[in-house]
Parts: structure tokens; sequence; C-alpha cells
């Protein structure tokens, strides 16, 4: 790392999803203890920053991201000392903690909305966004919501509120009201609670669904109707992305944000990290919002790769991916972003497992495609994201009825499509490939019950596999997928090439290999990755890597020759060699 680059640049984040972590109380819930106890992991992984889901009070409609006190922690998850305290304890273990933050909306039961649902009078009225019935109709009838949109997790975005005879805006559930960014008092207050946060010794934030603050209001302050879309058909409602993602004035408030909070030093005289989730981003957008030129974020979360796999009907219609049009995706984002950053990942709370999704979790590739996907990744240029159990190569999980699911997404889309008229065992089997719970299995530690992740009964089944897919059993066997993550990490922190090496993509459209050269000065990194079960050739002189030393691989060596060279099944390796410097 350079001396002018910000210390983010050469490292890799960890997601805690807190609820599923590790449970110190015996109560079936993860919690701050739980995780404080666990650090351990975390530091022999040499991950560089932790970042935590919501812990602050919270009704749980939405696990957490669903808040009603921005400044305080749900007794659920533990106390403020204990925050204090794991804040202090990842310090003093040469980590760094971000905190998730949901600023597009708060739970209904969160004070301001509260003040603003009392009357049509209050001085918080419009902090969120309240709008009469469509005209010509009864407001609480269908069809009276002043828009037609769909929500995320599906029905109207519109909540009648009888009592004071006006509809509140959702774009998630009806228990997450949207806040109005277009009011400066609202913008304020978040400001002045990221400072807050900032001035506790936190060292960064994820702002979630951060795209979605600014809406395309009329200036007569109506918003427009949206339009039809396969996905949507038989439900009478439309498709209003358009009205409230990537909307008029989100680079200007960013920009904002930044100038009043982010471009403090931390309470420990560091940079702030930024990274946004932002669905729905294009990457003209995303290169100008991480341009250090114009500061608004550091990195953000695009959904371009992660929705390769959606059919027409969005992501509960999932279709096989084809690995040339996710080489061409990620190599896009590589070169097209400019002096902005990329944040890399494939796993989060929302996304299903990586290894049962584009991986093979049967028991023979489930180790080496773990391993391939966790190189092919981690090895871009970026800013790598971890998500708890996917350093395990954790898999999906098959749960046969709607009865074993939690996730109120999951849950709802059911029972829409259900209503709709769509056959419940293809819906199932979609929820099975594509549902959230998939990522929020209790984290398997040890083969003691539940996987060692609580004494008492988990809020959700541990995944079945826990007896031989565990932490321990990870870390007493070198060829884990685990040991493969802590070395990937490893070389991020050892080859300045990995962190500031330029990006070309080979063999675009090759069907079963994924290849890559990274370029730093004569120092040249290639991966060769076979990304499908069936074994690969390639002709080793094309990508002019006759020499060079192997610094990692999923597999011991083959007697390759100079020519060809036979992969095997998600085969990988990492070769470094030296170029003789064009003049
Ligand atoms: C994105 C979060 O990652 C997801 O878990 C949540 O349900 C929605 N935003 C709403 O906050």
């Amino acid at each position: 790392m350079t001396e002018s680059q910000p210390w983010w640049r050469s490292a890799v984040v960890y997601q805690v999803y807190p609820r599923s972590f590790a449970d110190s109380d015996g109560d079936g819930i993860g919690d701050l203890r739980g995780l404080i106890g666990r650090l351990d992991h975390l530091e022999r992984l040499g991950v560089d920053v932790l970042w935590l889901s919501p812990v602050y009070p919270s009704p749980q409609d939405d696990n957490g991201y669903d808040i009603s006190d921005y400044r305080d922690v749900d007794p659920v998850f533990g106390t403020l000392a204990d925050l204090d305290e794991l804040i202090e304890a990842v310090h003093a273990r040469g980590m760094r903690l971000m905190l998730d933050v949901v600023v597009n909306h708060t739970s209904d039961e969160h004070p301001w909305f509260a003040d603003s649902r009392a009357s049509r009078e209050s001085v918080k009225r419009d902090w969120y966004w309240w709008r009469p019935p469509r005209p010509g109709h009864v407001g609480g009838e269908p069809g009276a919501e002043p828009t037609d949109w769909h929500g995320f997790f599906s029905g109207p975005v519109w909540e009648w509120d009888e009592a004071s005879g006006e509809y509140y805006l959702h774009l998630f559930s009806a228990k997450q009201p949207d806040l109005n960014w277009e009011n400066p008092q609202v913008r304020a207050a978040v400001q002045e609670m990221l400072r807050w946060w900032a001035d506790r010794g936190v060292d960064g934030f994820r702002l979630d669904v951060i795209n979605l603050i600014s809406k395309a209001v009329r200036p007569d302050g109506t918003l427009p109707d949206g339009v039809d879309s396969p996905a949507l058909a038989g439900t009478g409602l439309a498709d209003g992305s358009a009205h409230y993602t990537n909307g008029p004035r989100l680079e200007e408030f960013l920009g904002e944000l930044h100038r009043e909070v982010f471009a403090a030093p931390t309470a420990r005289g560091d940079v702030l990290v930024t990274v946004g989730e932002m669905p729905g981003v294009t990457l003209p957008l995303a290169r100008s919002i991480t341009d250090p030129g114009t500061p608004q974020l550091d990195m953000v979360f695009t959904f371009e790769h992660v929705s390769l796999d959606h059919g027409p009907g969005g992501k509960w219609d999932p279709r096989p991916l084809t690995l040339p049009a996710l080489k061409a995706n990620l190599a896009a984002w590589q070169t097209g972003l400019g002096d902005g950053w990329n944040a890399l990942y494939w796993n989060n709370h929302d996304q299903p497992r990586i290894v049962s999704r584009w991986g093979d979790d049967s028991p023979e590739h489930r180790v080496a495609s773990a391993k391939t996907l966790g190189t092919v990744l981690h090895l871009m240029r970026g800013t790598p994201f971890v998500y708890q159990g996917e350093e395990l190569g954790l898999t999906n999980v098959s749960w046969t009825g709607i009865e074993d699911y939690r996730d109120l997404e999951t849950l709802n889309h059911y029972r829409q499509a259900v209503r709709a008229g769509a056959d419940p065992a293809d819906v199932l089997a979609a929820v099975s490939a594509m549902g959230r719970d998939n990522a929020r299995t209790p984290m398997p530690w040890s083969d003691a019950p539940h996987g060692g992740f609580t004494a008492g009964t988990p809020w959700l089944p541990a995944n079945p596999a826990y007896p031989e897919l565990n932490a321990a059993v990870a870390w007493a066997d070198p060829r884990s997928v685990l040991h493969h993550y802590r070395r990937l990490i490893e070389l991020r922190h050892t080859q300045p090439v990995v962190v500031d090496g330029d990006f070309e993509l080979l063999l675009p459209d090759h069907e079963q290999l994924m290849v890559y050269r990274r370029t730093l000065g004569t120092q040249v990194l290639t991966v060769v990755a076979n990304m499908s079960s069936a074994p690969a050739s390639l002709d080793r002189t094309d990508l002019g890597i006759t020499n060079g030393q192997v610094l990692l691989a999923t597999h011991p060596p083959a007697p390759d020759d100079a020519g060809d060279v036979l992969l095997r099944p998600w085969e990988s390796r990492v070769v470094l060699s030296t170029s003789a410097l064009t003049p």
C-alpha cells in the first residue's frame, strides 16, 4: 500500500449476521457476547474489518433492518456496553468495526414515525412519505393507493392509516416506513446519528439500500405510477423502481453525508470506510459515487452479477448461470470503475450460499468449488467481503415445507405466488434455491448439538451438515476451504499486485474456464480456474505463463507439461511471474 492510499484498499471484510453467529445465553439467538467469544476465528482467518449487521433496538420484523432506536442495542443482542466492549476487543486485535445502518427507512415503532403518524399536523409529519388516496378513490380500498408500485417484500408499497386518513410509503414491509430525505431535518438527524457512532469508535458504515433514498417526486408532491412487468403478472401492481432507484438527488445527498460525516477522521484518527448497498446501481453511477475526486462513498455493492441467474420472473425464477456472462459482467466492473473501487462479494445475508448456487455442493466437488469460487473473487481488484460460513464452504439447506422458513420476504412471496395460482411445489423449489434463510442458518462451530451455536433451541435450524461441516473440523484440516480463504487473505496482504494490479480478462468466451491477469510493474499474477465439474484443458503457452511460481492451488500439482494443461474439475491455480517491462 502506498502512503496516499486509504487502508481499506488492502483490507478484507467479514460480515457477521449476529442473530446467527454465536449465542452466549442459550435463548437460541446469537448475541454480542457470543460474537466477542468468537473473535479468535476472525483474527486467525486474517480479516481486517468486521461488518456487523444491525443490532439496534428493533421489533425484528426484518431481523433488525427495521430500527426503532439508532443509538442503543436491542436486549436480544446485549447492551450498549457490550457493543463498546466489542469495538475495543476488535481494535485490540488490530481489526476494525463497520456498523450496518438503515436510513432509507426506520421501524414503524421508531419515535420519529410515532410522532409522524400521530396527526397530519405533527411537526414530523413530513419526515416520512404521507400521501392522500388516489383521486376518485376511497382510502383503504384496493386500487386507492397513491401509486401502483410493488414492494420488495410483495404487495403494495402503501399502507393506509385510518386514524390520520392518509397512506404512508414503505418500499419494504409495512413496518419499515421510508424516511423522506427531501426534508433537511431528516438528513441532519441522520448525520448527527452517524457522527455519534463515529465518535463512539466505529470505523465505518455499510449503508443499507442507500440508492433508494431519493424519490422522483414531482413539483406538486405526487409520485408517478410504475410500468408493467412480467414478474408482477396477476398482482395488479407495477414496477415503480425507476422512480425510487438512483433518484435525482442521490449524489447530492451522498455528497452531503460525506462532507458532514465521512470526511472527518474517526475517533482513532483514521479515515472512515463506507460501502453503500445499491440494488439497481449502474456502472457509470457507481464510478461517480466511488470516485475519490467527487467524494461520496468508498465502495458500492452492485447487484448486477448476482442477478445474472434471474429469469424474466426475477429472483424467484432462477436460471442456470452462463460463465461467459458472469465473466463479462465482473470484467466490466473491474475495468470500468476508473478511480473508484469495487466491493467484491458472492454472499451476504440476502443471497443463497455461493457453493450451492454457482459451485457444486455434491460431496465430490464441494470443497474444490468453494475454494475456486473464493479464489476468483478474492484476487480481483477491490475489497473482498466474506459472509459468515462462506469460509467453510457452507451450503444451502433444502427444507421441504414452507413452515421451515422464517424470512418475511420468502413467506410473503410464497403467499402471493400461491394466491396468484402458482403450484406450491414450484414456489418451494425456487425458495429453496434462492431464499434468504439459506444464508441465515446458525454458524456451525463444532459437531456439538446445533453446531455449537447455542445451548438452547436455535431460532432457525442448523444446516444438517454441521457434524462434518463446521469450523473446528475446518481448522484442523490444512486442506479445508477455511485454510484456503486464510491463504487468499494473506495473499492480499503480502502481494501488492493483488491490491493494485491492473485487471485483464483472458478467454472471455470459454464456457468452463475463468482466467485473468493482474499486472503491477513487472509482476504478473495469473488466475486460472476451472469453474465446472468436468475437466478442462488449456494451452499454457497461450497465457504466457510457462514460468512462474504457483502461489496457491486447489489441488496438488499434476504431472503437467509445458504445453497443454488439464485442469481437474473446479481446479484453480494462482501463478506469479515476472514480465519484461514494455518500453
Ligand atoms: C437490504 C438488507 O440487506 C435486507 O436484509 C433488508 O431486508 C432490506 N435491505 C431492507 O432493509
